[in-house]
């Protein structure tokens, strides 16, 4: 399954990125995890120090992957993929190193290459964390084109659902079958409410509704992911929605 992570600014993609990974992979799942933020800050909330994350090497731009390509998804996840101390394989694809480098594109070309040739044999479930807004559907080709589910994080407000809505719009228009919404940061049971009553109403199907932890918080302060033992109640959430996604069928 290949599953992209979407939604406004800070809304907790890539906090959400890393559990769900690490979720996957402690259930015995081989877990590639991408990562699209020209600002990446995956690889922190999958354990890894800056020093680590600086020294990773970044998928080139405008890579053709395929048989009639440059490489194969495999040899991408080899030279690329770093493997992080809770077993999820991370890619980073695009990182802005020099002011006035050039717009992107030619890296979120080589992300929806590799997507569209990734296949069971490398991994069983590919994730990718985007950046904030939903230019990487609106890009030639979308990003995203080859994703099987989308993920739209939404923090409890009506905007970041709004969001979620137009989400859902430019997807299906790119051909990507399943998007849902997953709320985060629910600090009451009214956020809770909040969730299914202003998603019913902009037609977003929700996938879960993860709580507010300042365990997570903590975590993110401290420059790191989210300690074994802590943060249950988010764990339980995000559990759930690996369930769900486990249910949801793939063509
Ligand atoms: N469930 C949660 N409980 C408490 N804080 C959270 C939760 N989820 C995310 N956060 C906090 O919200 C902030 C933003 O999270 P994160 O970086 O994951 O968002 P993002 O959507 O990836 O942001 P960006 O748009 O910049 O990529 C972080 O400080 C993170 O610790
Ligand atoms: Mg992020």
């Amino acid at each position: 399954m290949k599953v992209g992570i979407v939604g406004k600014g800070g809304v907790g993609k890539t906090t959400t990125s890393s559990l769900i990974a690490r979720a996957l992979a402690e259930r015995g799942r081989k877990v590639v995890a991408v990562d699209t933020d020209s600002n990446p800050n995956l690889g922190m909330s999958l354990g890894l120090t800056f020093e680590e994350i600086e020294a990773i090497p970044q998928l080139p731009r405008s890579l053709i992957v395929g048989a009639k390509g440059d490489v194969r998804a495999e040899d991408v996840i080899d030279t690329y993929g770093r493997t992080t101390p809770f077993g999820v394989t991370l890619i980073s694809a695009i990182k802005v190193n020099e002011a006035g480098a050039g717009c992107t594109c030619g890296g979120h070309a080589s992300v929806r290459s590799f997507l569209g040739d990734v296949l069971e044999e490398n991994a069983d479930v590919t994730l990718v964390d985007m950046e904030a807004g939903l230019e990487h559907l609106s890009r030639s080709g979308g990003t995203l084109a080859y994703a099987d589910v989308l993920l739209v994080i939404m923090e409890p407000s009506r905007k970041s659902i709004i969001t979620a809505a137009r989400t859902i719009a430019l997807a299906e228009e790119l051909g990507i079958p399943r998007t849902f919404g997953v709320g985060n940061k629910a600090r009451l049971p009214e956020d809770a409410e909040f969730f299914e009553k202003v998603c019913a109403e902009y037609g977003v199907p929700l996938a879960g509704v993860i709580p507010y932890d300042i365990a997570v918080v903590d975590a993110d302060r401290a420059g790191g992911s989210l300690a074994t033992g802590s943060g249950d109640a988010v764990r339980r959430e995000i559990e759930r929605v690996v369930d769900f996604l486990d249910n949801v069928p793939v063509s």
